[in-house]
């Protein structure tokens, strides 16, 4: 983590914060350390980089569907997986302030606090352990998953047998993940509990070289064409020492976060390691017959993994501008449409009664096709402010000569143009805004993001 990026972590938070995207969970209590609530405008984002992936990666596609697993798996699982054994961090106490360390963080021997003897490292499990059912004795542990791949795995036959899915072919999940992590931090960077989008894409060996490529070609695309900015953006190859030992290679995406580059998405190369573990610890056979050679082979692994908080992070911090406007400075987030909370909002000259009768009939159109805003507080200058702040591409006003030519004007967050037009076209020259088309050029109908 070297290179600072330009936008303090701290102009995030608070951001955030102030606008109701995120929030410390169960704030009234004192917070609960690094668990997060996403807010009304979070929730929003939040839901479109989910969409935005599994428009990418499931709906868009013949080769991949999606699945939606419990959190809760059987024990075994995780003894198959290597989680009980494997999953675990090296742990080191101060002797003398009691402090805890991640041994493979740290770039001394001694206390980064207070300087004490340090312990020998002891590795700690990161997985959440609970009780199913009413008794509380190690026959009844279950753990909270700390990925969602491994139920994919093992519904691997089921999606076989149900799709009839043929070689090469992927199975996607988004939802939480929980780990005991160690050192936590930088907002919603590292947290115990996460959401994560994952697919398991299954190959015939000898293939995976390939397709390996192929699939971070195309993670970094999505991520470039949902506005990231490419400088923004590189390829970590992991080396051989940082490799699990099942993985034949794993790149990591990494973003230039305010605190430097870190991980955004792992792409690994699995091979067969998690089918072959599952078949032997259930003794269900988990091979794929090949249609036409007859053959059984134990497909391999591609997996593309992304974490969901991570990804809404470095949306935020890569769209964040602070701009000179007359005496002012502008905060604007240059969010792509897809990902805004709001696509448009619509305000009101003025709180007479005829002039919000239009806007609200004009509101109740639009949001029917987008999630929409209405503001109706304090001048429309301070109103577009507080838009581009969370990223709303586009503003309706409606004045009072609106009620006579029936027209209203458009406001543009990024180059804040503003143009007249008629009420009736409104819908389908924003759809074609949105669709990324010029005021000039307007297709037949508008376009629902
Ligand atoms: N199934 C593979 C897997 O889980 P990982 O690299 O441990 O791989 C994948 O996690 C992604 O999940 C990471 O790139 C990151 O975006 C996200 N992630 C992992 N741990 C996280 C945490 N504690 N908080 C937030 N996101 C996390």
């Amino acid at each position: 983590m070297s290179e600072i990026n330009q936008v303090g972590m701290e102009k995030i938070v608070s951001l955030c914060r102030r606008r109701g995207f995120i929030f410390p969970s169960s704030e009234i209590y004192g917070g609960l350390s690094s668990c997060w609530d996403y807010g009304p405008l979070g929730v929003e984002i939040k839901r479109n980089v989910k969409e935005a992936w599994w428009r990418a990666m499931v709906q868009n596609r013949d080769d991949v569907v999606g699945l939606d697993t419990s959190i809760l798996m059987h024990p075994n699982v995780w003894k198959a997986s290597g989680h009980i054994d494997g999953f675990s961090d090296p742990l080191v106490d101060c002797k003398n302030c009691k402090l805890r360390w991640r041994a493979d963080e740290l770039k001394i021997t001694v206390c980064p606090t207070c300087g004490g003897e340090l312990t020998e490292p002891r590795q700690f499990n990161l997985m959440f352990k609970t009780f199913m059912g009413p008794v509380e004795d190690a026959a009844n542990i279950v753990y909270l998953r700390p990925e969602t791949a491994q139920g994919i795995f093992v519904n691997f036959q089921n999606v076989v047998n149900t799709t009839r899915k043929k070689l090469p072919f992927g199975i996607a999940q988004t939802g939480k993940s929980f780990r005991n992590e160690i050192t936590t931090g930088n907002f919603i960077f590292r947290s115990r509990e996460f959401e994560q989008m994952e697919l398991e894409f299954f190959v015939i060996p000898g293939t995976d070289i390939k397709w390996h490529e192929y699939w971070r070609n195309e993670r970094m695309n999505w991520y470039l064409k949902l506005g990231i900015k490419p400088e923004n953006l590189h390829f970590r190859e992991h080396a051989k020492d940082e490799l699990a030992h099942y993985a034949k290679g794993c790149y990591d995406i990494e973003f230039l976060f305010p605190m430097g580059w870190a991980e955004l998405e792992g792409i690994a190369n699995r091979c067969d390691f998690d089918l072959t573990q599952h078949s032997k610890f259930s003794g269900k056979s988990l091979e794929y017959q090949d249609s036409e050679s007859k053959e059984h082979i134990i497909p391999y692994v591609i997996e593309p993994s992304a974490g969901v908080d991570r990804s809404v992070l470095a949306f935020l911090c890569n769209a964040y501008y602070e701009e000179p406007d007359k005496e002012e400075i502008r905060v604007v987030l240059r969010l792509h449409p897809s990902l805004a909370p709001f696509k448009v909002t619509v305000l009101p000259l003025s709180r007479k009664e005829n002039l919000v009768k239009l806007a609200k009939d004009i509101h109740t159109g639009l949001r029917e096709c987008w999630m929409t805003g209405y503001d109706d507080s304090q001048s429309v200058g301070r109103r577009y402010r507080r838009q581009d702040e969370i990223g709303t591409p586009y503003c309706v006003t409606i004045d009072f000569d609106s009620l006579e030519d029936n027209q209203v004007t458009i406001r543009e967050r990024d180059s804040m143009k503003q143009v007249r037009i008629p009420i009736r076209e409104l819908q389908k020259t924003i759809g074609a805004k949105l669709a990324g088309e010029s005021f000039e050029v307007l297709p037949p109908g508008g376009r629902c993001l």
